[in-house]
């Protein structure tokens, strides 16, 4: 699926730049590789005096040449895809912005943790990043960014045009920056991460006394409790005082939320 043309758009990048590369060097000085063996066989007959062997000998180390170029340019081009959707590429670079997140998705497993903004997490479990993370879903299984907003984000790692800390995202606008449609839903509830429906969430937290998945006041977005780089929140405490009862470890109420994320826009510079 997604991965499948993923890596299909690399390969094709990768061969690109591998012809652009070779040019620019001059190593596919010669005939293209396509019309090669048609011009050896129109003009072997034609130069009869010329020693059979110099021109294809000199040609073929040649085509040895760019071969090896070629492969070593896919060989290092590949190695920077897998690289790529490694977590530790994402602060490789941009170390300032990103450290604090992939620092949240490699906390330790069932402990207290330091949320994105340097707040005390007293379960790790709580920010989203983590539990994935244990699961193998990879920074970009979640973030699936364009390509214009990669090149956007080198610029601004190298400008210093960006927020810190970062503004905080909301799942429809990180679907939208990436020229996506959608919402949480098509995020979370999709095959091969949450393949179930919300009716399904609402059984598999029935035996919470305020059930959070019961939509009881329409269907909220997932991101409106569950945090992937802080502390989740239980909304409902923001009016429901008996939802306080029930805050999973590690979560926090509506109120410290608040709290938590006007300190962080404060700092912001
Ligand atoms: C489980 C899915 C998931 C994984 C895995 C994940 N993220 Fe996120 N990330 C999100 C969501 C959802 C948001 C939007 C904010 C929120 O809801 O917490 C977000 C927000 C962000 C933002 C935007 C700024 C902000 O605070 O909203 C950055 C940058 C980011 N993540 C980086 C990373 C990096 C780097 C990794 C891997 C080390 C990673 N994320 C792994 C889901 C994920
Ligand atoms: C009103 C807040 C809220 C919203 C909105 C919300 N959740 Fe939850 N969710 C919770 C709470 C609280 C738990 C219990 C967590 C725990 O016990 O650690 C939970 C647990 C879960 C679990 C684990 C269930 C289990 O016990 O196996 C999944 C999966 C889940 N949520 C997915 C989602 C998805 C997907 C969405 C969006 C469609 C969503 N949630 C929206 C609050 C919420
Ligand atoms: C903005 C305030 C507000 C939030 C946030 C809120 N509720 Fe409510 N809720 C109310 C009010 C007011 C009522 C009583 C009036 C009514 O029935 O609509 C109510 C009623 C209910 C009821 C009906 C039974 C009862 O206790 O009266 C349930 C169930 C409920 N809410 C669940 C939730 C859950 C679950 C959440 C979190 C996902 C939530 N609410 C979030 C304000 C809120």
């Amino acid at each position: 699926m997604a991965d499948a043309s993923k890596s299909g758009k690399s390969v094709k990048a990768t061969s690109a730049s591998a012809q652009t590369l070779s040019k620019a060097v001059g190593l596919a000085a010669g005939p293209q590789p396509a019309t090669e063996p048609a011009a050896q066989l129109a003009s072997a007959p034609a130069i009869p005096a010329q020693p059979p062997s110099a021109k294809p000998k000199r040609r073929s180390r040649k085509g040895v040449i760019a071969g090896v170029v070629a492969a070593v340019i896919v060989v290092v081009g590949c190695g920077m895809w897998v690289w790529h959707e490694q977590p530790g590429f994402c602060n490789a670079f941009c170390h300032t912005p990103m450290d604090p997140y992939v620092e949240t998705y490699y906390a330790q497993a069932d402990g207290a943790a330091t949320d994105k903004w340097g707040n005390a997490v007293t379960q790790v479990d709580a920010m989203m990043a983590a539990p994935h993370a244990q699961a193998g879903v990879t920074c970009l299984d979640c973030h699936i960014p364009s390509l214009e907003q990669q090149v956007g984000e080198v610029r601004e790692e190298i400008t210093g045009g960006y927020d810190y800390p970062l503004q905080e995202q909301t799942i429809k606008a990180l679907l939208q920056d990436s020229g996506r449609t959608g919402n949480s839903d098509t995020m979370c509830l999709a095959s091969g991460c949450h393949d179930v429906t919300r009716s399904d969430l609402t059984g598999l937290t029935a035996d919470m006394p305020r059930n959070p998945h019961s939509w009881q006041h329409g269907e909220i977005e997932c991101d409106t409790c569950h945090k992937s780089h802080r502390a989740s929140v239980l909304q409902c405490t923001q009016c429901h005082e008996d939802a306080e009862s029930e805050l999973p470890s590690g979560w926090v109420d509506w109120t410290e939320a608040q709290r938590i994320r006007i300190t962080a826009d404060e700092t912001a510079r």
